[in-house]
């Protein structure tokens, strides 16, 4: 199922096709340099897939789409919204990965601006968050352009993180 469009991309449903283009990309280490519980085999692979096919298996409205480039049907990434609780709050993260062969072209910006457009409008969400390395100059300028701005750093069990973060108005 499609989930949203914009000018160069089409976000839908993973499908279990969608399998060995996404298995390819998680074996990038630049791709997975930030992202250390990204699945490592086919296995872990699959089942990530299998869990958002359908959209995120406990908020079906949200999950991790296919990104697809209009323009040949390219499997560029996965990129969408994850509910997340932080600290007792529940929060949705806008999540993006474009292939590396495509970086530098304004994708992932592209993405998740559709994808706060429709965070916002079509589903009424209220408020969004990027969680990011601190080291991941990318991601924390993605975040920027979309309209978010720093909130605060934090840690876990898999080091340090930073929130980016924005209302809906
Ligand atoms: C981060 C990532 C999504 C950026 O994708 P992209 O399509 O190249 O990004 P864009 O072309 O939209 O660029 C957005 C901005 O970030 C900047 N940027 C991108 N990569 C950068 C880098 N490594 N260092 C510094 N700035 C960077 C761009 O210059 C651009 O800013 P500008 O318009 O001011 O010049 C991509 O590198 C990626 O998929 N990385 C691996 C997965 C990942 O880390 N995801 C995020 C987890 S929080």
């Amino acid at each position: 199922m499609i989930i949203l469009e914009s000018e160069r991309l089409i976000l839908r449903h993973q499908r279990l096709d969608d399998l060995e283009a996404l298995f390819a990309l998680y074996a990038d280490p630049d791709l997975r340099r930030y992202i250390p519980d990204a699945p490592t085999t086919l296995e872990e692979t699959r089942e990530e897939l299998a869990w958002h096919q359908h959209g995120h298996a406990t908020r079906p409205e949200l999950g991790l789409w296919a990104t697809i480039l209009k323009a040949d049907g390219t499997y560029l990434g996965r990129c969408g919204l994850l509910p997340w609780t932080l600290d007792g709050r529940e929060e949705v993260e806008v999540a993006f990965l474009i292939a590396k062969s495509h970086w530098g072209r304004g994708l992932a910006t592209e993405a998740a601006r559709a994808i706060r457009d429709y965070a916002f409008t079509t589903l009424g969400l209220q408020r969004l968050i990027c969680l990011i390395d601190p080291a991941n100059r990318g991601s924390i300028r993605v975040a920027e352009k979309i309209g978010m701005t720093f909130e605060r750093a934090g840690e876990d069990e898999m080091g340090p993180f930073l929130i980016y973060a924005m209302a809906r108005n």
